[in-house]
């Protein structure tokens, strides 16, 4: 038997949880935690939410899987839900982020081999991320990610991010090209927030190329920023749309949703997913879906997260190894001159939840949605004062 049962692919914190409500995490020790992560952007409507409890212990207790093979009558609703909220038109159901953008990259390619391109090629940002399978890690901008997997699967052309004249040249130099497949904000690399006009001028650019834009909206999804989808807000109607995290609030679904041409590209035979929308993962994501409109969980998200952060504005003001405080809805980064990993243990031990991402200087929070006022004010406030302290132990105690 192996030394650890379980592969090391994780360095995990010493903290086991048995029980949540709402923003809060119990652990087995009977401490509680404010949950400002959200299991990474899943739980957005916290833990135990009794719509989704209700939902998904009734579907249980009736049927959970049968096949694709078969209609599956919950599977079409929530389609048609998704396509009401979102303007697509029809949608694929997997598992998870990687399996929702390995549809839209397969997407992409047969619609290119039905256009004669025999090489399609699909333009990604540098600082991405799609996953860890290998077609989305070779998608993925970082050279972690890919470091010991090569080789890499081919036919992804890099841009650097938030950069219209890269995407120009290369429409210029790149007959091959069939899509972008482009985050709205950049969740892993540090909730990196491109300019107000970049997704329309990138929706021009595959207009007049005849290319697809396809949103990864995994974790940007399901009113995290304040619309149901981030490009809600950026007035501009993607061709393909992947989601999942907090699509299903921890019941594991993926979706990859097209519209117009990319609707209809996929046949019998082309793709499939021996899991993907069954009775049980569709009944959580119908809940979830529900929930969200009926509680106004998106205006909820992106009046609360503009209070935060005018809120941790305020608490560093003046602060100067503060780089930037941003953020869109219920996502919100602090980034730091200095890195700052440690930040994520001493706010465990103070009992909240988050982490800390980009080159290990931004400081994530992705709440539930459902956060209350004095969740979010408790938040800020610990965590204000974890970052003075940790500044000020660096400034006594400078590494080299
Ligand atoms: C933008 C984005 N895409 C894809 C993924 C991969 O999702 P999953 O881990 O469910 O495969 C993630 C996960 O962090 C993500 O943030």
């Amino acid at each position: 038997m192996a030394s650890q049962p379980l592969m090391n692919t994780y360095a995990r914190m010493s903290v086991a949880f048995e029980r949540g409500e709402g923003s809060w995490l119990y652990d087995t020790q009977g401490n509680k935690f404010l949950d400002a992560l959200s299991g990474i952007a899943v739980c957005g409507l916290g833990h135990a939410h009794p719509a989704v409890t209700q939902a998904i212990t009734d579907q249980a207790a009736k049927l959970i899987h049968t096949s694709n093979l078969y209609t599956i009558d919950l599977q079409e609703q929530l389609a048609e839900k998704l396509c009401a909220v979102s303007g697509m038109e029809s949608v694929f159901f997997g598992n998870s982020g990687a399996e929702a953008n390995e549809a839209a990259i397969k997407l992409a390619r047969l619609y290119g081999h039905n256009k004669g391109i025999e090489n399609p090629s699909i333009i990604v940002m540098e600082q991405s991320f799609h996953g860890r399978t290998l077609a989305t890690l070779s998608a993925t901008g970082n050279r972690k990610v890919h470091a010991g997997f090569e080789p890499l699967v081919g036919g992804f052309v890099r841009a650097p991010y938030d950069d219209i004249a890269a995407i120009e040249a290369i429409a210029q130099n790149s007959p091959n090209v069939v899509a972008i497949l482009v985050e709205p904000i950049q969740g892993e690399s540090g909730v990196r927030i491109p300019a107000d006009d970049y997704l329309a001028n990138l929706r021009k650019i595959c207009d007049q190329n005849n290319w697809l834009l396809m949103l990864d909206e995994v974790q940007t999804g399901n009113g995290r920023t304040g619309s149901y989808f981030a490009y809600q807000s950026a007035g501009i109607l993607p061709d393909v749309v992947t989601t999942a995290k907090g699509l299903g609030n921890g019941v594991p679904i993926g979706a990859c949703l097209a519209q117009g041409e990319a609707a209809s590209t996929l046949k019998p035979g082309n793709h499939g997913s021996t899991f993907g929308g069954n009775l049980l993962a569709c009944a959580a994501a119908l809940a979830v879906v529900d929930t969200i409109e009926k509680e106004n969980l998106c205006d909820r998200a992106s009046q609360l997260g503009a209070k935060m952060i005018a809120d941790f504005t305020e608490e560093l003001e003046g602060a100067d190894y503060i780089r930037d405080i941003r953020g869109k809805g219920m996502m919100i980064a602090i980034e730091l001159d200095q890195p700052c990993t440690e930040l994520a243990v001493l706010a465990k031990v103070k009992g909240i939840l988050l982490n800390v991402t980009g080159d290990g200087k931004v400081i994530r929070m992705l709440p539930p949605l459902t956060l209350t006022d004095s969740e979010a004010s408790l938040i800020v406030g610990v965590i204000s004062k974890l970052i003075k302290i940790i500044a000020a132990d660096d400034r006594d105690h400078p590494r080299s």
